[in-house]
C-alpha cells in the first residue's frame, strides 16, 4: 500500500553543508540537476508545497555561474536554493580541516586519523556562525529550521544568539561516540554545549542517543535528565527542555523496489550476470572512505578463498568504490591500497575465465546501481563504523526475487534494524567474516527467501517517509521560548 506523504503547512529551511544538487558542464554549457539520496527524495515534496528553502555550500563548482544556476533550479523545482559561498581558507580549514580531518574520524571511533588544530576549530566555529547569519536574514517567524549533520552542529547555537526564537531541529547522520572518545577533543565542552542550542536532536540509533545524553550530563553540570523513554530523552538545561531522539533514517523503499522491476534494470542485471553464469556475485558499494572497512573486506574474501577452495571459480566480489574526498591524503592512500590489494589477490587466485575481485572506481548511474543490487546474490557491507548505511537498505529493496543475502557489519547503524535477519559480522574479525562468506554462499534458497522477505518488510514499513513523519511529529511537541546564553 502506498504510504501517505508527510504534509506540513510551514515553510521549511533545510540547512546542510552541501546543497542537494549536481553542477556539471557538458559541451561547454553549465547545467544543474537535483542530487540523489533518501533525504532529497523525502524532503522534495514538502519543500515544493511550502515554497521552502535549502541553504548550503554549492561546492567549488569551478567557474560555474552559481547564482544563475541556483535561480534556474528554483524556478524549475519549485523551491529555492540559497548558496553560502566559502573562501579557499574556509574550505581548507572548516571542510577539510575540522569537519573531515577531526570530527569525521573522531565520531567514527577512528582516533588514529584525527588531527586537532586550533585554526581549523576556529574556522569551523566561524563558518557555522556565517551560516547562522545567512539563515537569520532568510528566517520568518513560523519557519521550521532544520540543520543536518556534523559539519554544521554549531549553527543552532549561533541562531539562538541571534535571537531566532522558533524551535530548532538537528539531525546527526553519523555516529555519536562515547564520552571516552569525545573527551579527546580539546573543545569538547564548547562543541557539546553548542548542540544543546537545538530543541530537537535526532540520532540514528539508541546507542548514539545514549552516548550524546551521557556526554551532555557528564560534561555540562547545568544539564540533567528530565525523562527517559524508549525513543527519546528529555534533557533539562537551564530553563529549556531539549529532546534527544533516536530516529533511524531510511530510504524510499517503493521507489527502489519499483525501479528494480523496470525493464531497463532487468536488462542491465541480465548483462551483469551473463558473463558470470553459475557464479555468485558478492557486491560491495561504498564511497571511498577509510570508515567503510574495504581493505578488511578484501582480506576476509582472500581468506575465504584460501579456507574454502570450493569457492574458487564460483564467487566473485564486485566492489564499486565511488570517488570521494580524493584531495585528502588518507583517501588517496586508501585508493592505492585497494588497487594493490585487488592486483595481489587476483594474481594469487585468478584463473582461466575467473577474476576473484572486480574493482570499479567510479559512480554508477541509477539503472546500473539498481541492476547491481538486483542481480547480486550476496551484499557484503562491512564498515568499521557507519551512521546508518543506506546501501544495505537499498540492496534489500532491490532484491525483488527475495533471494539476496545481506552480510552486514554490526557497527553500521542499519544493523539495529536489520540485524535479526542479516548475517552480522565484526569487520575486524577476518576469520569469522571469511566463514560468513561461506555461510552466505551455501545458504539454501528457502532460508535466503525467508530472511530477505523479513528484511524487505522491515524496510518497507520503516521507510524514509515514515522517518520524516516521526521527525515532524516530534518537532510539533517541542517548544522553545527562552534565549540561549
Ligand atoms: N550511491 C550513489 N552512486 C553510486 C553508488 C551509490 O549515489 O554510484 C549512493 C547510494 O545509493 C546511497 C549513497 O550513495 O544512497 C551512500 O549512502 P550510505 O549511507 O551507504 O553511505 P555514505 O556515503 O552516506 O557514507
Ligand atoms: C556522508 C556524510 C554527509 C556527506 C557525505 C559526502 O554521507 O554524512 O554529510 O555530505 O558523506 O561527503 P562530502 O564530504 O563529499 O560532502
Amino acid at each position: 500500500m502506498a504510504k501517505q506523504k508527510q504534509k506540513i503547512n510551514k515553510r521549511l529551511i533545510v540547512v546542510s553543508n552541501r546543497l542537494p544538487i549536481v553542477i556539471s558542464k557538458e559541451n561547454d554549457q553549465w547545467g544543474i540537476q537535483p542530487g540523489s539520496g533518501g533525504l532529497i527524495t523525502a524532503l522534495t515534496p514538502i519543500l515544493k508545497e511550502n515554497k521552502s528553502l535549502w541553504v548550503g555550500w554549492p561546492g567549488t563548482g569551478g567557474k560555474a555561474p552559481i547564482r544563475k544556476l541556483l535561480d534556474q533550479f528554483g524556478s524549475e523545482q519549485g523551491y529555492k536554493l540559497v548558496g553560502i559561498p566559502l573562501s579557499q581558507q574556509e574550505i581548507e580549514r572548516y571542510y577539510w580541516g575540522f569537519s573531515n580531518g577531526t570530527l569525521w574520524p573522531l565520531l567514527h571511533d577512528l582516533l588514529g586519523y584525527c588531527k586537532f588544530n586550533l585554526e581549523d576549530w576556529q574556522t569551523y566555529v566561524a563558518v557555522n556562525k556565517k551560516f547562522a547569519r545567512a539563515i537569520k536574514k532568510l528566517n520568518r517567524e513560523n519557519d521550521i529550521i532544520w540543520v543536518h549533520d556534523y559539519q554544521l552542529s554549531m549553527v543552532g547555537h549561533f541562531l539562538k544568539k541571534l535571537k531566532v526564537r522558533q524551535p530548532l531541529a538537528y539531525f546527526h547522520h553519523i555516529p555519536f561516540p562515547s564520552l571516552d572518545l569525545l573527551r579527546r577533543l580539546p573543545w569538547k565542552t564548547e562543541y557539546t554545549k553548542a548542540l544543546l542550542a537545538f530543541d530537537l536532536l535526532g540520532f540514528q540509533t539508541l546507542r548514539d542517543r545514549r552516548n550524546f545524553v551521557n556526554t551532555v550530563t557528564s560534561l555540562i553540570s547545568e544539564a540533567s535528565i528530565l525523562q527517559r523513554q524508549r525513543n527519546f530523552t528529555l534533557i533539562k538545561y537551564g530553563e529549556r527542555i531539549i529532546q534527544a531522539r533516536n530516529l533511524p533514517i531510511s530510504i524510499d523503499f517503493n521507489e527502489f523496489n519499483n525501479a528494480a522491476h523496470s525493464p531497463e534494470v532487468q536488462d542491465a542485471a541480465w548483462y551483469l550476470h551473463e558473463n558470470l553464469h553459475e557464479r555468485q556475485l558478492m557486491l560491495g558499494i561504498d564511497r571511498l572512505d577509510y570508515t567503510k572497512g574495504i581493505p578488511e573486506r578484501f582480506l576476509a574474501f582472500e581468506l575465504a578463498l584460501e579456507k574454502y577452495p570450493e569457492l574458487k571459480q564460483k564467487i566473485s566480489l564486485l566492489q564499486v568504490v565511488v570517488p570521494s574526498r580524493t584531495l585528502d591524503p588518507y583517501y588517496q592512500k586508501l585508493k592505492e591500497q585497494l588497487e594493490q590489494m585487488t592486483g595481489r589477490i587476483n594474481a594469487r587466485f585468478g584463473d582461466a575465465g575467473w577474476i576473484p575481485i572486480h574493482y570499479i572506481f567510479r559512480s554508477l548511474d541509477n539503472t546500473q546501481l539498481i541492476a547491481h543490487y538486483r542481480t547480486s546474490e550476496i551484499a557484503f557491507i562491512t564498515p568499521l563504523r557507519d551512521g546508518m548505511n543506506l546501501v544495505a537498505k537499498e540492496y534489500c529493496a532491490c532484491s525483488v526475487e527475495n533471494n539476496g543475502v545481506l552480510i552486514l557489519s554490526e557497527f553500521a547503524g542499519a544493523a539495529d534494524q536489520l540485524g535479526e535477519k542479516a548475517l552480522l559480522v565484526n569487520p575486524y574479525d577476518i576469520e569469522k567474516t571469511a566463514d560468513t562468506i561461506y555461510q552466505a554462499f551455501t545458504m539454501p534458497l528457502e532460508e535466503r527467501q525467508q530472511r530477505m522477505r523479513w528484511l524487505r518488510n522491515q524496510i518497507q514499513r520503516n521507510d524514509v517517509h515514515q522517518w520524516l513523519r516521526y521527525f515532524m511529529r516530534a518537532l510539533d511537541g517541542v517548544d522553545s521560548n527562552t534565549d540561549f546564553s
